[in-house]
């Protein structure tokens, strides 16, 4: 009986440890706190007691010197820890604390930036990926994520991360972001309340942030899904084609309009193409980790042609662009004339690009989840600059 006791002690002891070092509600940590110092008080108990009774042993002065004897004595001893530790924690607790510990974990504004500074703490630290920085990756799995939404038949969308399962992980559009997610792995693994869902689109957020780019407003709400909601391949763009594919494919999405396209083709600033997940080969720009209007100026201010190569098809820049590259749907921007009006409003103008860029993101984030919130439940995080 002594030993199941010291096993149970032991177990309180060490969940409550972990659940303290993992992010808790200060609800969660108050309460998680009294169970550990009542599991501490019964330890300290069943310390003085074994200690008692090997004293007891090395004197023979015990009430008894027999074992079976001694056990009145330690059923009393547990007995009256357990009602103390009792009574411990209904006395210390207040009425509301014991009440709210009832219901199930609400988190907060807060609880939701303490993930957006763990994933930013991460994004710093981990600089020696790609060009320094795993937050275009990021941004892509968030985009990867939402970008297979049907409106016609409301389904895909971040609502699900349904990437998790092959065949989706296994498209061709998603090659490499494996990258992405085994880095949102350990975040995932701190704070296992939220979804994942809700975790690729919140780094992706963070990542534009963190990104120096616009603050985008960002909602909980999404439930991950089984394998049976993957989608079908082929819903995001490919990029060998141009601007009737892309207004077919963003279409569908629900984004009718030229201009909230060439918004969104604006995280092409970011990141980079790699030749093992897509077939092509370079940055946009020469700051592929600082969200800028850059990808806009050079579609408008530079030279490009068909680079000579056995890869796939693609631009490279000329003179002073040497060494970045365009994908046919990035030059589709420029060749059509209704795109082409934004390129030239977003490359004047950083203001608007930034302010379009938010909005049409956000939307994007937030195709088909069922949110049971208003838009006044989007929150604002503070970046780790700010
Ligand atoms: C307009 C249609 C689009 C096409 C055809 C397209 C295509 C591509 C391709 C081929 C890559 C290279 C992947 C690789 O080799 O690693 C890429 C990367 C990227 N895309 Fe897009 N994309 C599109 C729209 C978007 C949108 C709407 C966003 C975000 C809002 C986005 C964000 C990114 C980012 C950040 C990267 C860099 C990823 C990295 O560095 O690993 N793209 N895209």
């Amino acid at each position: 009986m002594a030993s199941a006791a010291r096993t149970l002690s032991r177990a309180a002891l060490r969940s409550s440890a972990s659940s303290l070092s993992s992010s808790s509600s200060p609800l969660q940590t108050s309460t998680l706190r009294a169970a550990a110092r009542f599991a501490i008080a019964q330890q300290t108990c069943r310390h003085q007691s074994r200690r008692g009774y090997a004293d007891n042993a090395s004197s023979g002065n015990g009430p008894s010197g027999g074992s079976s004897s001694k056990l009145p004595w330690l059923i009393g001893i547990a007995l009256a820890a357990g009602g103390a530790g009792y009574a411990y924690t209904t006395m210390t607790l207040p009425d509301d604390v014991k009440e709210q510990a009832k219901e199930p974990f609400k988190p907060t504004f807060e609880d939701y930036q303490k993930v957006y500074d763990a994933i930013a703490k991460r994004l710093e630290e981990e600089s020696d990926y790609d060009d320094g920085s795993y937050g275009p990756i990021l941004l892509r799995l968030g985009w990867h994520a939402s970008g297979t939404y049907d409106a016609s038949t409301q389904t895909g969308g971040s609502n699900g991360a349904t990437m998790r399962f092959a065949p989706e992980s296994d498209h061709g559009a998603n090659a490499g972001l494996s990258t992405a997610r085994a880095f949102l792995q350990p975040i995932h693994a701190h704070f296992p309340w939220l979804t994942h869902s809700d975790l690729w689109t919140l780094a992706a957020v963070c990542a534009i942030q963190e990104m120096q780019g616009p603050k985008i407003p960002w909602r909980p709400g999404r439930a991950d899904r089984d394998v049976a909601f993957c989608t079908p391949d082929g819903r995001l763009p490919d990029a060998r084609k141009e601007q009737s594919h892309l207004r077919a494919i963003f279409g569908r999405m629900g984004f009718e309009h030229d201009r909230e396209i060439v918004a969104l083709s604006g995280a092409h600033a970011l990141g980079r193409c790699h030749v093992d997940r897509s077939g092509f080969e370079g940055p946009w720009t020469f700051s592929p980790t600082v969200l800028t209007n850059e990808y806009f100026k050079l579609l408008l201010g530079e030279t490009w042609r068909w680079r000579k190569w056995d890869g796939a098809r693609q631009y490279e820049g000329v003179g002073g662009s040497r060494g970045l590259m365009m994908l046919p749907t990035d030059m589709a921007l420029v060749k059509d004339k209704g795109f082409r009006r934004y390129v030239e409003v977003y490359a004047a103008d950083n203001e608007a690009f930034f302010r379009d860029f938010a909005d049409v993101v956000m939307r994007l984030f937030e195709l088909g989840v069922p949110f049971g919130t208003g838009e006044e439940a989007r929150m604002r995080f503070r970046s780790s600059f700010d």
